[in-house]
């Protein structure tokens, strides 16, 4: 590495050569620079060309901590150094023994057993399989069948993305596994029957759970599938009592309640587990992302010890596994992270500045394309709407102008890494690392303003 321009023209043209980016259109790149990422600091990353920009993604939903945290560098150097690698498969290492021990203590209710996967998707894609592999052996095996939210997210894996409920991105893939069902989200902003009725809706929505159990016939029915805030679509906090009620319709229907904490673990709602926000008790808990805060990939498969009694008699296994899952640097990077997480009181800083947050975000509910903002702790989502009035949305080539041909590169040029979605209606989505404060939010609501005002302009 020498003369830092040349690096950086050397990086872009090796990667447009050789890279293939993740859910991109590699075409976008051909008269673009594709963004290269070189450093990080707190709340901050810079590019190869050395200009700075707020992380208000964290990354992608991932780093809680924030960005150049020596703590975890070290952890991870220190464990290499020890033991790089040892499989999950019939052994044992101290550092996975620890965190399922420290997980299970965090984790709410009788929720003591970890099964460690890579990341996210793995671990939906795990937990659909444990509640097959459940219900077989406690004498229900008609039950396999899915139900998940229509827009969540929940992975690409093709079980992952067979629960995943968004057609486009699963059109290409088709067929996917049978017995995946969709039910109503808990968007409200689009729920315009209800007026300002949010009970009433969250009953219609949590019902709408035990209409599709009942259609399929609940003895076939395994679990849901649910975050505790949806993102794609652009967040969407539960109704008051949606989860209690949940709970009980899965209960009364031999069903599994399945918590996808992929982006709402750790602290992302100012809570350990987005089950413990919102005060539901879930049968299985899937997460990633911010366990490691990104310093090494790992993701986890909480599970109920009532799950779990099967698996500990005779000759049962669970016959499933990933080579990485549960990487002696990975576990050991998770227990610094929680480490740094209870030193700083992550996840009460969240709760306690997550109002302040909002009221940034609120505060842009003037600029006329602002038509919801919604979220909870340190995840937003600001949807964006041609009438703020009727609730008129943007047509697909109104949304592809807006949010790929000016938005992205807007916000990005003006030093805000955040998300310009449409997977449902036209979103901006908002989730910074956890340690950001009143500076950070302000830069946040500067940026989005000026940006937004912008692109009202060019309407
Ligand atoms: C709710 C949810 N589930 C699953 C996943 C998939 O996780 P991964 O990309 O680590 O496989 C994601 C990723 O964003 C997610 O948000």
């Amino acid at each position: 590495m020498g003369d830092p321009m040349t690096d950086s023209e050397q990086l872009q043209e090796a990667a447009k050569r050789h890279l293939w980016m993740h859910f991109t259109r590699m075409n976008s790149y051909q008269d673009h620079e594709i963004p290269v990422i070189v450093r990080g600091e707190g709340p901050w990353v810079y590019d190869s060309r050395g200009r700075r920009y707020l992380d208000g993604l964290s990354g992608l939903f991932v780093v809680q901590a924030g960005h150049g945290r020596r703590e975890l560098a070290e952890a991870a150097a220190k464990q290499a150094t020890q033991l790089a690698y040892f499989p999950l498969w019939s052994y044992a290492h101290p550092n996975a023994i620890e965190l399922s021990e420290r997980l299970a203590s965090l984790a709410p209710g009788s929720i003591n057993r970890v099964f460690f996967t890579t990341g996210g998707g793995e671990a939906v894609e795990s937990a659909w399989k444990l509640a097959r592999q459940y219900f077989r052996s406690v004498g229900e095996p008609g039950r396999f069948k899915v139900l998940s939210r229509d827009i969540a997210y929940h992975g690409t894996t093709m079980g992952a993305l067979s629960i995943t409920g968004l057609p486009s991105i699963k059109a290409p893939f088709e067929p996917l596994v049978p017995g995946s069902v969709r039910v109503a989200n808990t968007n409200f902003y689009r729920a315009p029957e209800y007026g300002d009725n949010l009970d009433a809706f969250g009953r219609w929505a949590a019902d709408d759970i035990e209409r599709h159990i009942e259609m399929e016939g609940p003895e076939s029915v395994a679990a849901v599938f649910l975050e505790p805030v949806q993102n794609a679509g652009g967040c969407f906090p539960p109704p008051p009592g949606y989860f209690q009620r949940v709970r009980e319709i899965c209960d009364r229907h031999g069903v599994l309640l399945v918590s996808d904490e992929v982006i709402c673990a750790f602290g992302r709602l100012g809570a350990w587990f987005g089950a413990d926000r919102y005060g539901y008790q879930p049968d299985m808990i899937t997460c990633a992302k911010g366990l490691t805060s990104g310093y090494s990939p790992l993701g986890a498969l909480l599970v109920d010890d009532r799950i779990m009694a099967p698996f500990l008699d005779g000759t049962a296994t669970f016959n499933h596994g990933f080579t990485f899952g549960g990487h002696p640097v990975s576990t050991a990077v998770a227990l610094a992270n929680l480490d740094l997480f209870e030193k700083e009181d992550l996840v009460g800083g969240v709760a306690g500045r997550a109002g302040s947050f909002r009221a940034v975000l609120d505060g842009l509910r003037d600029v006329p394309i602002v038509g919801d903002v919604r979220g909870d702790g340190f995840f937003y989502g600001i949807e964006l709407v041609k009438d703020r009035d009727t609730r008129e949305s943007f047509s697909d080539d109104e949304s592809e102008r807006l949010l790929r041909g000016f938005l992205s590169g807007a916000l990005f040029d003006a030093g805000l890494i955040c998300r310009a979605d449409d997977r449902g209606d036209p979103v901006v989505q908002l989730a910074p690392p956890l340690i950001c404060e009143q500076e950070h939010f302000d830069l946040i609501g500067q940026i989005l303003r000026s940006v937004l005002t912008e692109a009202c302009s060019r309407l």
